[in-house]
């Protein structure tokens, strides 16, 4: 099975999770396309959608899905999301799509977290992927220096040749050569720093469940 199909296979899976009645939390990135493109098919069986960025709000709104304001919603019974990286315990990275920081905050708003991922995803130590990292600009020369002091070499991301701006009018640095063997460590302690609007570690907000795509079909991985 190619990757693409995989991800329509673990998108569509996804909907077991969801609570007929209820507003569902909904990620962002082309795994969840397919998830979104999924829930197209039972739109009536559910209230709405609560989402992580303008991208999936247009496309969610496109199929007919309402989109509610996280404000106007205490607490969702579910979250589906993809991720860039899953280690052994569910602890994530993620932002490879720059929508991290709602991300994070419409997952810390779910009682479950439902990453749905192809199997390239699944790593024993989270550090492969380049690390994102939402920041305000004006902090960012530390930061890089700051990374570099734990052995990270830090670039700000771009998008057809120009710095990319997120849906929340910050930048945001690529890590490479982390070795993150302490997830939740690592996330209060970045987390701490100035100028740092959102790490793309998700230790704090890991995941309950793993909708794996492999080549044998769906595994579904419980922490
Ligand atoms: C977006 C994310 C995505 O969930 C992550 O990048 C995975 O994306 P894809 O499903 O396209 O591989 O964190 O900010």
């Amino acid at each position: 099975m190619t990757q693409d199909e995989l991800k329509t296979l673990v998108g569509q899976a996804a909907l077991q999770y969801v609570v007929p009645g209820e507003i569902v939390g909904v990620g962002t990135g082309s795994t969840v396309n397919k998830f979104i493109d999924a829930l197209a098919t039972i739109k009536d069986q559910i209230k709405g959608a609560v989402s992580s960025s303008v991208a999936s709000t247009e496309r969610l709104q496109a199929l007919g899905i309402p989109v509610f304001d996280s404000n106007e919603v205490a607490e969702l019974s579910v979250y589906i999301d993809g991720a860039d990286e899953i280690d052994g315990q569910g602890h994530m990275v993620k932002g490879g799509g720059a929508a991290l920081t709602r991300e994070k905050i419409v997952a810390a708003q779910s009682k479950r977290f439902v990453c749905i991922a192809d199997e390239s995803k699944r790593v024993e130590v989270l550090g492969k992927f380049p690390l994102p990292v939402e920041i305000i600009p004006m902090a960012t020369e530390r930061l890089v220096r700051q990374f570099a002091a734990m052995g990270g070499t830090a670039s700000v991301r771009l998008k057809d040749g120009q710095t990319l701006v997120t849906d929340n009018g910050q930048h945001i640095l690529d890590v490479t050569g982390l070795q993150i063997t302490d997830p939740l460590a690592f996330e209060a302690q970045v987390s701490q720093w100035p100028g740092v609007v959102t790490v793309g570690v998700f230790a704090f907000q890991k995941a309950s469940v793993c909708l794996l795509g492999t080549g044998e079909g769906v595994k579904t991985l419980e922490f």
